[in-house]
């Protein structure tokens, strides 16, 4: 199986979650665009859809799915989403795409969080992947110095503006031991919008997809 046939069974397998009569929250990424390409035949199904980023917006809207805003769906029953990293602890590291804060606001607002990956995400230790952060712009190289001071080595994603107006940091050389303690950690700096730790409020379930098929953690 290469890693598209992978993507796609994970995708696929987030279809059974869905009732009738949900509120769903759709991730970014490219993972997640096989579930979008799948949704259109359960989309008439769902009382509503909300999206974390406008390239996500786009190609639910390019498949006729009405995309409605967070503020008039209420909370959500479902989320579904991808990761860059994911223990089977269930915490993530999320942002890869540059779509933390809106994915971190989804989560945090839906009742289930089934997060679709393949086997190559599935880590031990968080880390390898670097932790991107989302800051106003006016505050990069003060956070990129507190980032410093905590041992990180903090990368600007040049160039790139999220859909909020604001840079992304990635941090390189983390090994994260306890990541709801340095999520809350870095929730403190001023200027930092998302970190995109995602264990404070992690997946609910993983599904990791791989050569021997599909493994449900969680
Ligand atoms: C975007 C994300 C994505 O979920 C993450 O980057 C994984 O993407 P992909 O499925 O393309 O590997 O957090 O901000």
């Amino acid at each position: 199986m290469n890693q598209d046939e992978k993507k796609r069974l994970a995708a696929e397998a987030a279809l059974p979650y869905i009732e009738d009569g949900m509120a769903l929250g759709v991730g970014t990424g490219s993972t997640v665009d096989f579930f979008i390409a799948a949704l259109a035949e359960h989309a008439p199904r769902l009382r509503a859809v909300a999206s974390s980023s406008n390239a996500s917006t786009e190609k639910l809207q390019a498949l006729r799915i009405e995309v409605s805003d967070l503020n008039s769906t209420g909370d959500l029953d479902l989320y579904v989403d991808g990761a860059d990293e994911a223990t089977r602890h269930l915490h993530l590291i999320k942002g890869g795409g540059g779509a933390l804060t809106r994915e971190k606001v989804l989560a945090g607002a839906a009742r289930r969080f089934i997060c679709i990956v393949d086997e190559s995400k599935l880590v031990g230790v968080l880390g390898e992947f670097p932790l991107p952060i989302e800051v106003i712009p006016l505050a990069r190289s003060y956070v990129a110095r507190q980032i410093v001071k905590a041992g990180g080595q903090p990368i600007w994603r040049e160039g790139v503006v999220t859909d909020n107006g604001n840079h992304i940091i990635d941090v390189h050389n983390l090994t994260i031991v306890d990541p709801p303690q340095l999520e809350a950690t870095l929730n403190q700096i001023p200027g930092i919008v998302t970190v995109g730790l995602f264990a404070q409020r992690g997946a609910d379930v993983l599904l990791v997809s791989g050569d021997d098929g599909l493994t449900v953690i969680g």
